[in-house]
């Protein structure tokens, strides 16, 4: 069928064309905009899942929901070895940039402004190799937010941050993605300015969304983390948010699915939103006509398939060394059959290796530095990538 009308997006980060089997999380979201914004005590909120379930389409959404409802708001996606201090200044400011007009008085926001650019200025000497341009034009603030301590000058920012709000009724929200690549200093800087705010109602909250380990590398952090956060977690579709996934966009295009097809889709894509979306997309292209068949969806898969091999796992593999690759092909190896998202025991992984469990230390820790696999519980890893082991038997051997 006509591939300008189709209507699916297979990618990181990319909206549906429906968000699907969310409606929970949307309803809880709402709730907690609202308490926080009447100064009720309320948890700030964790995503987590395998890549691919839709954490950023998902947070992007929240964020959207925060701004109907006049709130302030910024997103950061975290890196790996880049410091928060300058992604938090920049999303705050455009926070407070979304508060400023509803607010009366513009001094209180030329004050909040030299508090962030204190805040953001304050980073060591040695990682000063660009100068920072914020576009702020009040002069930096003195003693506050400028310690150089995180911890103590996200509390400070927080606090002002969500004085603001409070002046205008509603309350700051701060986003971030990936964020179990923050750094260790910065996580804890997070959960206790997170904790500080909660004890005093003050109205902000952060959305985190990352990899199935986040709360692990949490509760490492700072024990009391458990209670300071609502995890979430985001998993593939069931049948009938999977199928909706797909209808909905269709018939809003006047095309309909035989339910034979949608078994077949359902078997491809595990319900896995971004499967979804490429076998979608796929099969839409080599149907000739409305409705779409079973038959169609076996014409379509390789290519989807073909697809996904490029741009979900093979981008990703591409990343590893060869002894990493190695050590991924053993896992895909042990958890052949099972469940793909099924863990694997490392002390089995270096026996089948012929190796003692220890030298392969070096390799586990960069694929997980790298996101590519995680490890749930001790003694344990997994892909963080749905399907990747079956993607893995699947190529040949060698690099
Ligand atoms: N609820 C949903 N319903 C249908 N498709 C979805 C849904 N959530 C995400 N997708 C699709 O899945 C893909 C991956 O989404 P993304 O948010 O990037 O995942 P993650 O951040 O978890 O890796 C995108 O193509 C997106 O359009
Ligand atoms: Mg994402």
């Amino acid at each position: 069928m006509d591939p300008v009308r189709n209507p699916y997006a297979p990618g990181a980060g990319q909206r549906p064309p429906e968000l699907a089997g969310r409606d929970r999380e949307l309803q809880v979201f709402d709730v907690v905009l609202e308490r926080v914004a009447r100064g009720r005590p309320e948890r700030s909120l964790v995503l987590t899942g395998l890549r691919g379930v839709g954490k950023t389409v998902l947070l992007n959404t929240l964020r959207s929901q925060a701004i109907n409802r006049l709130w302030g708001t910024g997103k950061i996606e975290a890196r790996p070895d880049q410091s928060l201090r300058r992604p938090v200044a920049a999303a705050l400011h455009m926070a407070i940039r979304e508060l400023a007009p509803h607010h009366r008085a513009p001094d209180r926001i030329d004050e909040f402004l030299g508090v962030l650019k204190a805040f953001g200025s304050r980073i060591p000497a040695a990682k000063l190799k660009d100068r920072w341009q914020p576009g702020i034009d009040v002069p930096a603030a003195v003693g506050r937010a400028d310690s150089g301590d995180i911890e103590i000058d996200l509390v400070e920012l927080f606090t002002d941050a969500a004085s603001v709000a409070t002046d205008v009724g509603t309350g700051v929200a701060l986003f971030i993605d990936e964020m179990q690549d923050c750094a260790p200093d910065d996580i804890s800087a997070l959960c206790a300015a997170c904790h500080e705010l909660s004890q005093t109602g003050a109205p902000l909250i952060v959305v985190g969304a990352g990899l199935p380990h986040l709360p692990a590398l949490l509760s490492a952090s700072k024990s009391y983390s458990e209670r300071l956060f609502r995890y979430q977690r985001i998993d593939r579709l069931d049948r009938i948010a999977a199928d909706l996934a797909l209808c909905a966009p269709a018939s809003r295009e006047e095309v309909e699915y035989e339910s034979k097809a949608l078994d077949a889709l359902y078997e491809a894509s595990g319900g896995y939103p971004y499967f979804v979306q490429a076998y979608g997309k796929a099969t839409w292209d080599h149907a000739p006509r409305s409705p779409i068949t079973s038959a169609d969806v076996l014409v379509a898969a390789p290519e989807a398939e073909a697809e996904l091999a490029v741009g979900f796992f093979g981008s990703r593999f591409e990343r590893a060394t060869p002894a990493e690759r190695e050590y991924m092909r053993t896992m895909a190896t042990l958890s052949n059959g099972d469940d793909m998202s099924e863990s694997v025991s490392t002390a089995e992984i270096a026996r089948e290796l012929g190796r003692k469990p220890a030298s392969l230390s070096p390799a586990r820790d960069a694929l997980i530095k790298k996101g590519l696999i995680y490890s749930g519980e001790r003694g344990t890893v997994a892909f963080t990538v749905p399907h990747f082991g079956r993607y893995l038997r699947s190529q040949p051997a060698g690099d």
